[in-house]
């Protein structure tokens, strides 16, 4: 199976999904506090797709073979969550980490995006794990050109995490995306420089590595859907949708209130929102111990 190349008219399809995804995060931002649950966010977001964005939230009643419908509008994942948490009527407390990962369909386009938050003060230790891993996904993100490997992808965010002292999980990976939800290419999170799939221009894939404070373990929870860390230490997340362009790489998943790329990202390299890099300077099959889905 090959993977996919967008054409000038699908990625500005693309584009718009990928701004509403981010535009959901922005709308989600400021509530993020104390008290909330994490269903009060899903039912404003799952509102704000369909009513105001004129989208679809592509993980309500999505199905991958071997899984129930994902009964949510978007994944809430709090502390020794890895990924995929279910929405519930439990309050955020002060000190929690949580990823929230939202994908809209616009259009028939569909955009991926997650952002972690502190929610309160939060520790030194929980906010730097959310730090690293930006800064790691932008690690891998900066890797993006014509002519890079994926495995150059994987190993950037290894390194950076490991050097940090944390640990990469395996069983997930970033994956193409475009008018379906997961499609060819598998993105590990780690490997070898110089391995894996050349990127070509019009390739349209997320990278949204997990990183956890202990173990890189993880273990099923008991709704067919949430992933935990075996150990319990913190993980957390992040995740654009990235376009290789002639050049080097677009982030598709961008808005108004996206946070700015890390300083070790080239300046110059930058479009809208400081997002679109030239010169390479946010799940799917694969390896068999990487799963379908991101
Ligand atoms: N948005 C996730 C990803 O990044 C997939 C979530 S599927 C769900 O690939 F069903 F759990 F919502
Ligand atoms: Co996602
Ligand atoms: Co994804």
């Amino acid at each position: 199976m090959a993977i996919p190349l967008k054409t000038a008219s699908d990625i500005a399809g693309m584009r718009v999904a990928g701004r509403l995804a981010s535009e959901v995060l922005d709308l989600l931002t400021p509530l993020i506090r104390p008290g909330v649950t994490t269903l009060e966010l899903d039912r404003i977001a799952h509102d704000h797709i369909v009513n105001v964005q004129g989208g679809i939230p592509a993980t309500l009643g999505y199905q991958p073979p071997g899984y129930p419908p994902y009964p949510a509008s978007l994944c809430a994942s709090v502390n020794h969550v890895v990924c995929h948490g279910i929405p519930n009527d439990k309050a955020l407390k002060n000190g929690d980490i949580v990823n929230i990962d939202v994908t809209v369909i616009k259009d028939g386009w569909h955009g991926d995006t997650s952002r972690m938050f502190v929610v309160g003060e939060g520790s030194i230790a929980a906010r730097r794990l959310c730090a690293i891993t930006y800064d790691a996904m932008w690690k891998g993100i900066a890797k993006v050109r014509p002519g890079a490997r994926l495995g150059d992808i994987g190993h950037a965010i290894q390194t950076f995490a490991e050097n940090a002292g944390y640990t990469v999980v395996r069983e997930f990976c970033g994956h193409g995306v475009g008018a379906k939800f997961h499609e060819e290419p598998q993105v590990l999170h780690y490997g070898r420089p110089g391995t894996l799939e050349v990127l070509v221009p019009g390739m349209i894939f997320t990278i949204e590595p997990m990183i956890n404070a202990g173990r890189r373990d993880i273990r099923d929870g008991t709704d067919g859907w949430t992933i935990v860390t075996r150990d319990r230490s913190l993980s957390a997340q992040w995740e654009h949708t990235v376009l290789v362009t002639e050049t080097g790489y677009e982030v598709l998943t961008v808005s108004a209130g996206s946070p700015p790329p890390p300083a070790f990202v080239e300046p110059g390299a930058s479009g809208a929102a400081g997002a679109s890099g030239a010169s390479g300077a946010a799940g799917a099959a694969g390896p068999a111990t990487a799963a379908t889905l991101g």
